[in-house]
């Protein structure tokens, strides 16, 4: 195994061996399946219907005859209907936005938000922190999960945290000199955005103290990765997670192999279904991802379904813990062009090939007659013209043809032209009127 990059000590359980891990995650789902049926009216409910007992669970395998829960069922149950302990014993909430309607909301007890900088901590280890570091956060502070859950890792890893939050972009760039973090926790589209300050204040980004960057809350591609990596000089590693599932630390990429993210299976159980059937697929095939909380107080979630497209591949630097693919889809972001498939991700990694382009971009869906448009926008490289960017307008148009099979208007905006979030980039704009 390859030498590991953190000087901070591992968690026992880090370096259990498989079967370990697998019996503590019986026992420890045998134990959230009673919580969640004795404790939760909601659970209770899906349960009788589906005529399961947790008492019936022997094996790990026992748990594909539970029920789904999914975000319908938050919202059914808004705000607190999920909740399985006390009002007295919840001892935060946080609440995501999402695109529609209510936001879902979710709850912690004390020992949860420990669980949570516990998973968050062992996160910030595996991409590489080192004693002393210091840790500028920029994601959102707030009822977003990002700020607090990635602030509460920091310091119970030992480590100083910056809780800059996101947005004030300049001020960011001043604090990031001034105080010279090692580490930077942010969205990659806002790093992108932080990159592109640094540029128009004259300093290079790839100069600063920063060495690694943990980067999450949206897809973003291998080549993503590539290009900030070379434009910040730093070792870029994913972090993935979910407000329902607990927030960010659901799983973490390790800086020695960067190879997915290593899923914390002792707190967060996964599985991979069929998206269509609702069938479980062996490791290694390609589905939707699926969670059930294993140590979860305020709000267990038993087999909740993600809408994010991964598999689950075999532990390498943490060898007992799976990994999953690096999610590049969600079932929600899925743009049905003519028949065809097709997932922003796909577009960014065509985008990346071009040196003219910069990665700021935008897929917008409009509808003439019966035919759905797609069309891409996107910046012409820092300090470029777009009138200049013309043949790698026509180079991307023709990429998107042959690699992803439909036909694309292309746009290139000078720089500026495509809205910056100071968190989530929204990449899809549907201005289709609805049917
Ligand atoms: O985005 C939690 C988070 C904060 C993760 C900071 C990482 C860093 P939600 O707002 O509930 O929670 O959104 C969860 O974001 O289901 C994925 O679709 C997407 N997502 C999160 N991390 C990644 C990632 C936070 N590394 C939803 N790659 C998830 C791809 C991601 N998509």
């Amino acid at each position: 195994m390859s030498t590991r990059l953190t000087d901070l000590p591992l968690e026992p359980i880090e370096t259990a061996s498989r079967d370990e891990l697998r019996a503590l995650q019986l026992e420890r789902l045998k134990w959230s399946l009673r919580h969640a049926y004795d404790n939760s009216p909601v659970y209770r409910r899906k349960f009788d219907e589906a005529g399961v007992h947790p008492d019936q669970v022997q094996t790990l395998a026992d748990l594909a005859r539970f029920p789904f829960t999914t975000k319908q069922d938050l919202r059914d149950n808004y705000p607190f209907g999920m909740f399985a302990v006390p009002q007295d014993r919840v001892a935060r909430v946080h609440a995501s936005s999402g695109t529609t309607g209510k936001p879902t909301v979710v709850g912690y007890t004390l020992k949860d938000i420990d669980t949570w900088a516990t998973v968050m901590a062992r996160s910030i280890r595996a991409a590489g922190a080192r004693r002393c570091d210091k840790v500028h956060v920029s994601y959102g502070y707030g009822l977003f999960t990002g700020g607090l859950g990635a602030h509460y890792g920091v310091e119970k890893a030992g480590l100083t945290a910056i809780p800059f939050g996101g947005g004030q972009t300049e001020r960011q760039v001043q604090l990031i000199m001034d105080f010279k973090p090692e580490i930077i926790m942010v969205t990659p589209s806002y790093m992108l955005a932080i990159a592109d300050e640094f540029e128009r204040q004259g300093i290079d980004p790839a100069t600063t103290s920063l060495r690694v960057g943990i980067f999450g809350a949206e897809p973003w591609t291998p080549e993503m990765r590539l290009a900030i990596e070379k434009r910040m000089n730093i070792s870029a590693v994913d972090i993935y997670g979910l407000s329902e599932v607990m927030g960010p630390g659901v799983a973490n990429e390790c800086a020695e192999t960067k190879d997915g993210p290593t899923i914390w299976e002792d707190h967060f159980y996964p599985e991979i279904i069929d998206p269509d059937t609702g069938e479980v697929l062996p490791d290694g095939e390609f589905g939707e991802l699926v969670f059930t909380s294993l140590t979860k107080e305020a709000m267990p979630v038993v087999r909740y379904r993600t809408r994010d497209l991964t598999r689950l591949l075999p532990g390498t630097a943490r060898a007992a813990f799976r990994r999953m693919e690096k999610v590049t889809g969600r079932t929600d972001d899925m743009m049905i062009v003519r028949g065809v498939n097709v997932f922003p991700s796909q577009i960014e990694e065509l985008i990346l090939k071009r040196p003219e382009l910069a990665p700021h971009y935008q897929c917008v869906l409009t509808r003439e007659g019966p035919m759905d448009l797609l069309t891409v926008r996107v910046e012409c490289a820092h300090g470029g013209e777009p009138a200049t960017a013309q043949a790698a307008r026509e180079a991307l148009a023709r990429d998107i043809k042959a690699y992803i099979g439909v036909s694309a208007g292309i746009e290139v905006l000078p720089t500026g032209g495509i809205e910056r979030s100071v968190g989530k980039a929204r990449r899809i704009v549907d201005q289709r009127p609805s049917r």
